[in-house]
Order: C-alpha cells, then structure tokens, then sequence
C-alpha cells in the first residue's frame, strides 16, 4: 500500500516553514528581546529548520557562531539549506537531548523553544547540560507551552485528536485507554505546571524571570491545520490508527480543528511561558 501524501509529510515532518508561521514563529522577536544585546555564542536545543538561528546570525552581528543541536535528520539537512549562506558562523549537529552528551561549547546564550515536552520526564538531563556548558552569568531562554488539562491528563492538540478519533468511530470515553494502550503520553501530560518546572530549573540553574502570554491558533481552512499538525506533531498521534485509516485520520485532525475555528474563531489558545534563565551562584 502506497503511503498519502500527508503520511509522507508527517513522516519526514515537512512543511514546518509554512506550517510554523501558525504558532512558532510567532514567538521568535518575543524571546530573542530577551536575549543579550551582543551574544558571542548562541546554542539553540532542538533547533528544527534553523529558524531562530537563522534570526539571532541576522539579528546579532557580535555573534561569531550559533550552533543547532537537533535530532530529526529531515529538520538538520533543511536546516543546512536555509544556514549556508552564514558559512562558518552556523554549525549543525545531530543529538538528543533526552541523553545529551558532552560538547565543546560555551554558549552564552542558549534558547530552546517548543521542544520541552518532547524530553519528559528527563527534562532535567537538558538543564544540567546547560549548567555545565553555559559561560558563567549567560543567559538560556526557554518557551513552554501550558494546556490546561482534563482529568486524564489530555488538553491543546490531544483535543483536537480526541474530536478526530470520534469523528472516525472511537467512542469519546474509549480515548484515553486508546492513547495508553498505543503508548501515546498526552502532550498536555508531557507539560509539567510551572511551579514543577521551576523547581527542576532550579536544581541546576536560576529562573532570573517568566513572562506569558496567550498563544492563539487560527486557520483559514481544515486543510491548512491538517498540514500544520503533520508538520508539527509528525506521525506521534497517527500511530493511534490502523495504517489504513491514517490518511483520513489527517483528514479528521484538519475537519476538527476547523470546526473549532468556526465555532469559537479560533483552534486553540493557551499560555506559552519565557523564562529568562541563568547560572547558579
Ligand atoms: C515544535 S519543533 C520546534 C522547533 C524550533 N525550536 C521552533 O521553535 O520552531 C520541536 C523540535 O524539537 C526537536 N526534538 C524533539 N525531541 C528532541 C530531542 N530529544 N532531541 C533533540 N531535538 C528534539 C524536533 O525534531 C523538532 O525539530
């Protein structure tokens, strides 16, 4: 059986350039205002397409190299594309920041923006990796996104999947077992609150300040969120169906997300929080 379109999509998570203008790159000025007015090395922890460095390589002439640490191949050879014309001032690696390791760095910015959920619960191996390589005072800047959550741990985009699997016969108290039993850990569950994120922060490093604000997702059409969640969230929730059913699956996602913004005008809307953080001591 020959794989959709969006199967392909979601697979290699393409399309993120046009698919983050919904949500991401919205947050690009909002945190790089944070950042030290003449950063000398910027370290950015799941770096996606090089977006943000492309930014602060534009935004920061003090800055002599901005590194991407990334795990998806597809994300670090369109990075390489969109980075080349830096030469030697952009340089990609390939890693995982649930087991980062040891590097020859020392940044005195770092950023990690809409990654964190990814890492649960070793969340805490990024932060100590940032208290060991980060210049003595520097500056890490990190975007968490905070869904409110049902009382089986879903909330944001695991609603939407919800209306999606029901929408194609699930019946909607069967969803949570159905999450569980594909080993598919709710993204709103994958959040920790604020004040449990602080503490592990605080372990290894100093929160100097947060600030919030609402990110809202709005659409113009089921097909362009559609295209936004296989771009963002890849094949992580498709797993939940047969292979037969994962291109309608897609389809679903866009159907429910559109509902939503006929509805109440827009997809979604939850707090996304900075924290401007620094070394102890
Ligand atoms: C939603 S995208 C955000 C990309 C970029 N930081 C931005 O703000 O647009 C999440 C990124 O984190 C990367 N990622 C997820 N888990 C990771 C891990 N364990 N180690 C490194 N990168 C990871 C994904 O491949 C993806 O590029």
């Amino acid at each position: 059986m020959t794989n959709s379109a969006v199967e392909i999509q979601a697979s290699t998570l393409a399309g993120y350039a046009d698919a983050s203008k919904l949500r991401q790159v919205n947050d690009q000025d909002w945190v790089l205002d944070q950042a030290p007015a003449e950063p000398h090395v910027h370290v950015d922890l799941g770096s996606g397409i090089g977006q943000l460095l492309e930014a602060t390589l534009e935004r920061f002439p003090s800055l002599q190299r901005a590194v991407g640490l990334e795990q998806s191949k597809y994300r670090l050879r369109e990075a390489a594309g969109r980075l080349q014309r830096f030469g030697d001032r952009a340089r990609l690696r390939h890693a995982d920041m649930r087991s980062p390791e040891r590097m020859d760095l020392s940044p005195d910015l770092v950023t990690m923006t809409s990654v964190l959920h990814w890492l649960y619960p070793v969340e805490q191996r990024t932060f100590t990796w940032v208290g060991q390589h980060m210049t003595q005072g520097g500056t890490f800047l990190l975007t968490t996104y905070h869904p409110a959550q049902d009382q089986h741990g879903l909330g944001g985009e695991d609603e939407i999947v919800r209306d999606a699997l029901v929408a194609l016969g699930t019946g909607r108290e069967f969803v949570p077992r159905l999450f569980a039993d594909h080993d598919v850990m709710p993204i709103a569950t994958r959040t920790r609150d604020a004040e449990g994120l602080r503490k592990l922060l605080e372990r290894d490093l100093r929160v100097v300040a947060t600030i919030e604000r609402d990110a809202v997702v709005q659409v113009g059409s089921a097909a362009e969120y559609e295209h936004f969640h296989a771009a963002t969230f890849g094949d992580y929730y498709s797993r939940l169906v047969d292979p037969g059913l994962r291109a309608a699956f897609f389809r679903a996602v866009g159907d429910a997300a559109w509902r939503r913004q006929e509805e109440i005008g827009h997809v979604s809307s939850m707090p996304v929080r900075l924290w401007n953080v620094t070394t102890r001591g």
